[in-house]
């Protein structure tokens, strides 16, 4: 059992870096920030360290992970690039890009990380703790969002404490995150697909390859045990509060997750109300989105009723993510 460990916590630094590395290479479960979300990570050659991170966080093992690397060499190593990967590795890392990628023969990778795929899902982050890290391990490391399976996303280190206090080894903070939505995940199969709007923007990402990139046909239910973007369940990223979209007006007792400079009628009333960007920016609503809805949360209120979200640029990732949290939970 994970469950009655002690979990550390320490400041991001070079003897910390260190620490991480020895942890992750003795089996260990560090939870590090990324430019994202905080990731929680095993090393990727080791199936047990994996196992007891399928357990840490509770989450279906048909569930696949990404495999961060520090490098193009590293992750030349575990998957072979068609000319789609290599355009949008140039153009996007290190960054908020996964791609997923035939697995090599050689590939280091778990199979269990891959839950039995012969794909494999890379990508170099662009956070300077997490290079760190990576670079002192020299292997890759499987870390998925830093939280209990299914609840909200950590954005900031407390975040990961609230949810894997005693299951994990070591958490390094390095303070609240730049990005605060997942990476876009591109399938590069032969016609490339956008499995998960994510940080990179579909429109960024259109521009470099010169034509459109399609969703997958239909989002598979989460009973499935073969989707085909593994991990687009459609409940995800939930907080334990009812969440109402697009919401017109506010009713008595609901919390207000707010956007853009003019809060709907009622808001006034809100048992709890903050604004994921006044200004209306989807840049700083996408940093603020988990650590409100987490807040929100927090407020015990009947509902979090969430205003309308221009769908443009990053706008894409936060509906995603919103419209997987207002999917009732049973
Ligand atoms: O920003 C991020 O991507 C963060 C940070 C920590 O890097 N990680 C993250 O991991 O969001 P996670 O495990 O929460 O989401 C990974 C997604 C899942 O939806 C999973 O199903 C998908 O990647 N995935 C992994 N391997 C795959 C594969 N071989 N084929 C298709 N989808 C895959
Ligand atoms: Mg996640």
């Amino acid at each position: 059992m994970t469950v009655g460990l002690t979990t550390k916590m320490l400041p991001a630094g070079p003897t910390t870096a260190a620490e991480a590395a020895r942890c992750l290479l003795n089996g260990g479960l560090v939870a590090f920030p990324t430019e994202t979300v905080y990731g929680l990570g095993a090393d990727a050659t080791q199936p047990e360290a994996i196992a007891r991170l399928y357990q840490a966080k509770g989450r279906p093992s048909f569930n696949p992970l990404i495999a961060h690397v520090a490098d193009l060499a590293a992750a030349e190593r575990i998957a072979r690039f068609n000319a789609t990967a290599r355009k949008l590795a140039e153009a996007f890392w290190p960054g908020p890009l996964t791609l997923v990628l035939p697995k090599t023969a050689n590939c280091v990778v778990a199979d269990l990380a891959t839950a039995g795929l012969d794909t494999v899902a890379v990508r170099i982050p662009a956070h300077a703790v997490a290079r760190d890290i990576l670079r002192e391990l020299g292997r890759p490391i499987v870390a998925p969002s830093a939280n209990r399976s299914g609840h909200v996303s950590p954005t900031a280190a407390e975040h990961v404490a609230s949810d894997l206090t005693g299951r994990i080894d070591l958490i390094v903070d390095g303070g609240p995150v730049p990005v605060g939505v997942e990476s876009t995940i591109i399938g590069c199969f032969d016609t490339p697909l956008l499995l998960r709007p994510g940080g990179v923007p579909r429109d960024a990402i259109e521009r470099v390859l010169g034509h459109a990139v399609g969703r997958p046909p239909e989002e598979p239910d989460a009973h499935s045990s073969q989707p085909l973007a593994p991990g687009m369940l459609a409940s995800h990223y939930a907080p334990r509060t009812k969440v109402r979209l697009n919401a017109q007006r506010l009713a008595d007792g609901e919390a207000l997750l707010a956007f853009g400079p003019d809060p709907i009628s009622g808001s006034d009333a809100a048992a709890a109300s903050l604004n994921l960007s006044a200004r209306g920016d989807l840049t700083e609503a996408a940093a603020n989105l988990f650590s409100h809805l987490r807040a929100l949360d927090a407020a015990h209120a009947t509902a979090i009723a969430v205003m309308s979200i221009p769908h443009d640029g990053l706008g894409e990732a936060i509906n995603d993510r919103l419209r997987r949290a207002a999917v009732p939970q049973d």
